[in-house]
């Protein structure tokens, strides 16, 4: 799955050999980073929902996201499969490209693919941009969580209905 959007850039799902990439673009675009490990597991479990974005033969951005079960926030109380979007960044001089908006949206195809009733994510309350993109592509705010990240910001849980929403 190669994914060709304007400007040159491409969306493709990553490799063994993208994991340090994604983690140089982790280390400086936000403050939760990871194990190598815990990268590779997510790469190696969840394959079609690991994806990065290139730009000239460089990686330029990515979205880590997992399948997980859960209950659904919103509506009646009751267990779904969800797509947990647990990471997602593009480097500084690629944004307001739509790098994020395709990202997202081939995760979202891949999740809905995988049988995903829903969506969700954590986003820290003062992320702005990233709101704003999550609300763009449909997710709601949910919930807040007092304290969730380790320097104490609250973060809003985001979910989106992938049954009745269109992409
Ligand atoms: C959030 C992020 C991934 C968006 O990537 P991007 O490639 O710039 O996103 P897009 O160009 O597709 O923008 C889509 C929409 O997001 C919103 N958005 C993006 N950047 C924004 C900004 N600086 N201010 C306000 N809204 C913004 C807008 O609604 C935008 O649509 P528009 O351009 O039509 O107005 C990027 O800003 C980023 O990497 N931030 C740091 C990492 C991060 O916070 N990740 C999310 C963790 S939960």
């Amino acid at each position: 799955m190669v994914l060709l959007i304007p400007e040159g850039y491409l969306i493709r799902k990553a490799k063994e050999e993208d994991i340090d990439g994604v983690i140089y673009i982790n280390s400086v675009t936000l403050p939760e980073h990871y194990t190598t490990s815990f990268y590779t597991s997510i790469l190696l479990s969840n394959p079609d929902t690991f994806l990065v974005a290139e730009h000239e033969g460089r990686i330029i951005g990515y979205h880590m996201g997992r399948i997980e079960y859960g209950l659904a926030l919103r509506g009646f109380p009751k267990f779904v499969k969800k797509g947990h979007v647990i990471s997602i960044a593009v480097l500084k001089e690629h944004r307001r490209k739509g790098v994020g908006t395709m990202l997202l949206k081939t995760a979202l195809e891949e999740f809905t693919k995988k049988g995903c009733e829903v969506s969700f994510l954590e986003v820290r309350v003062s992320n702005e941009p990233a709101i704003n993109l999550y609300k763009k592509m449909g997710y709601e705010i949910v919930d807040k969580i007092t304290g969730y990240y380790s320097d104490g910001e609250d973060a809003f849980v985001m979910e989106k209905n992938l049954e009745t929403n269109l992409i």
